[in-house]
């Protein structure tokens, strides 16, 4: 559902070009940005921070509690592991806004257990959740972000990066390797359109994603962090916005840890 579409009034400054005149991190006055997983902790912060770089925000989620509205925050809901609703909110969003130049997935949901007591059923979900809406929302996006040099910045974790654990379960740590590696691919494939493909891991982000863990396992997980504190969801967002901004614009194939010094590498 639409809230405060509006058409583009002006062109994007040159990403490559930098103004003195406007020091922020992101210049996103004239672009036009599809948050995915907009209802999370680091969608929505994404949406405040791509908001006041001045981009519009076309903010996606599969539920619509927690999606940020206001001026120029285009509100869609759909699944994004669901081919035909990624089509239709892509199709949505361009025709609303008139362009796309940034894609950030940040839909994701994490399983547990062992493999052995995991069903075909909850594998296919989470590979689903976590790896399709990759997939087909960067595959969509695509036509688009090409004609506007766009970037496109996905979501790993460290459990896709160090073999993940039975807090996540092993569909969560497969399809967090495999964003990873959708990214350098990607990253390759669209180099000659200009269209940069980073992603981020993330070890444990103060969002909703953390609230099944016991008292006990925050302390012990926090102790596995050399920094010892959990990211913030808005430190997550500022690393999307980055990626997105001129100062990246060499910037493809990476994948950037925000783990407090869990994973090094
Ligand atoms: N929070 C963490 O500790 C952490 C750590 C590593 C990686 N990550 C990754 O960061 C990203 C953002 O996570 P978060 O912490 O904001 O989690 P979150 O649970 O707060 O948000 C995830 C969002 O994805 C949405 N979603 C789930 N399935 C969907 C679907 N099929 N279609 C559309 N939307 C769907 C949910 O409704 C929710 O709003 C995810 O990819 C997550 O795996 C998070």
């Amino acid at each position: 559902m639409a809230t405060s579409a509006t058409s583009a009034t002006s062109s994007p400054s040159s990403p490559s070009s930098a103004s003195s005149a406007r020091p922020e991190l992101l210049d996103g006055r004239g672009r036009v940005v599809l948050v995915a997983g907009a209802a999370g902790g680091i969608g929505r912060a994404a949406v405040r921070l791509f908001r006041r770089a001045g981009a519009r925000v076309v903010a996606m989620d599969r539920v619509r509690k927690g999606l940020p509205s206001g001026a120029g925050v285009l509100q869609l809901t759909g699944d994004a592991a669901c081919e035909a609703d990624v089509q239709r909110v892509v199709r949505e969003a361009v025709q609303a806004y008139g362009r796309l130049d940034w894609l950030v997935n940040a839909v994701g949901a994490v399983g547990g257990g062992r493999l052995d007591a995991t069903s075909l059923a909850d594998w296919d979900r989470l590979l689903g959740i976590n790896l399709d809406s990759a997939f087909l929302l960067c595959r969509e996006a695509y036509p688009h972000l090409r004609r506007h040099k766009g970037a496109v910045v996905l979501f790993s974790s460290t459990n896709g990066r160090n073999g993940g654990s039975q807090f996540s379960g092993p569909a969560y740590a497969a399809a967090k390797a495999g964003v990873l590696n959708l990214t350098r691919y990607l990253a390759k494939e669209w180099a000659a359109d200009a269209v940069r493909v980073n992603c981020i891991a993330p070890g444990p982000v103060a969002t909703a994603m953390l609230d099944r863990l016991t008292a006990a396992e925050h302390v012990a997980l926090k102790r596995a962090m050399p920094l010892g504190e959990y990211a913030d969801p808005q430190q997550v967002a500022g690393m999307a916005a980055f990626l997105c901004s001129r100062y990246a614009a060499n910037m493809t194939g990476a994948c950037l840890n925000v783990s407090g010094g869990m994973v090094l590498d």
